[in-house]
C-alpha cells in the first residue's frame, strides 16, 4: 500500500481477514441464516462473524480504544478520544441477494473527528482508504473527485429511502425533482459506503442520502475529503448524532446540489 500508518495497518489487517469469512460466506449464499433486524433490514449469520473478526483485530491492537459498531453497538464507552466506526457489511441487501455491491468500512476518530479510514469491496479487490493530511488512495493509486463544473453535467448516486421511512414520498419527490435538473438517469447502487468511495474516486460527481446511520459513512468521510471532495450535512439532529443526511460531491457542484436538494418547494 502506498499509504502506510499505523491506523491503516490496524484497519487493513482486519478488513483482509473478516473479508476472508465474508467472501466464503457470499459464496455459499444460500445456507446463510438470515434474522430480521426490521422491515427491509436485514441481518446475517455473516455479518456477525465479519463483525467479530474486526473487532477482536482492532481491539488486539488497542484494548482500551471505543468501538462503534452496527451489530455490537458501544464498546469501551468512556474512551472518547479513540474510537473506531464500524460497519461490518454495508449493503447487507445485496450481500444476502448475492449482488456484489457490499463493503466492509472501518473510520477511526480522534476527539469527535473521523481522521483515518477504509473502505473494502472484497469481490471487486477494491480497497479504498485514507489518513487526514496524506491523500486518499483506491488499491495503489492516489484518488481525486472529479471537476465537472454544472451539476446539469454530472452523474449523481443516491439511497433509500427505508421501507418504514417517514419521509418516503418527500424523498421520492426529491428524486424526480433532482432527476430534472440532470441530464443522466440517477443511479442507485445499496451501499451507501461504496457510493461515497465511489465519489471520491470520480467514478461519481455526486451523492446524496437522508436516514443514514454514521457508521455507513465514517470512513467515507475522510476518503471523501482527502479525495479533493466537500461533505454538507442536512438537519443535524443534535440529540441523535448516529443518524446522518448526507450530501457528498466534488466542490463545484456542491452548492448547486444542496441549493437544489434543499430548495424548499418541490417542483
Ligand atoms: C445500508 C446501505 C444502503 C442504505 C441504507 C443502509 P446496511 O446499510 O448503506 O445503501 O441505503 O440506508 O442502512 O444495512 O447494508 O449496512
Ligand atoms: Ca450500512
Ligand atoms: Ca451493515
Amino acid at each position: 500500500m502506498r499509504l502506510s500508518s499505523p491506523k491503516i495497518n490496524i484497519m487493513h489487517k482486519a478488513c483482509l481477514k473478516a473479508s476472508k469469512s465474508l467472501i466464503r460466506d457470499f459464496g455459499e449464499i444460500e445456507k446463510l441464516q438470515v434474522s430480521t433486524k426490521g422491515p427491509g433490514d436485514f441481518v446475517s449469520a455473516a455479518d456477525k462473524r465479519s463483525e467479530k473478526i474486526i473487532i477482536e483485530e482492532l481491539l488486539k491492537a488497542n484494548p482500551n480504544y471505543g468501538i462503534l459498531s452496527e451489530e455490537t453497538g458501544v464498546i469501551n464507552k468512556d474512551n472518547k478520544d479513540n474510537r473506531w466506526i464500524i460497519d461490518p457489511i454495508d449493503g447487507t441487501l445485496n450481500f444476502l441477494n448475492g449482488i456484489p455491491q457490499f463493503a466492509i468500512s472501518i473510520g477511526y476518530e480522534e476527539k469527535g473527528e473521523i481522521v483515518s479510514g477504509i473502505i473494502f469491496d472484497p469481490i471487486k479487490d477494491e480497497m479504498f482508504f485514507a489518513e487526514k493530511g496524506a491523500g486518499s488512495f483506491l488499491n495503489n493509486s492516489r484518488i481525486r473527485v472529479t471537476n465537472k463544473k454544472k451539476l446539469k453535467d454530472c452523474i449523481l448516486v443516491t439511497g433509500g429511502p427505508k421501507f418504514n421511512s417517514k419521509k418516503r414520498d418527500i424523498i421520492f419527490q426529491e428524486y424526480i425533482k433532482i432527476s430534472n435538473s440532470v441530464d443522466a438517469p440517477i443511479r442507485k447502487f445499496g451501499s451507501a459506503a461504496l457510493d461515497i468511495a465511489n465519489v471520491a474516486c470520480g467514478r461519481f460527481d455526486g451523492y446524496w442520502q437522508w436516514e443514514l446511520n454514521y457508521w455507513d459513512i465514517a470512513a467515507g468521510l475522510i476518503i471523501l475529503k482527502e479525495a479533493g471532495g466537500f461533505v454538507h450535512f442536512m438537519e443535524n439532529d443534535q440529540k441523535n448524532l448516529i443518524k446522518k443526511n448526507i450530501i457528498a460531491s466534488n466542490p463545484n457542484i456542491h452548492q448547486e446540489l444542496i441549493d437544489s436538494l434543499l430548495k424548499k418547494n418541490i417542483e
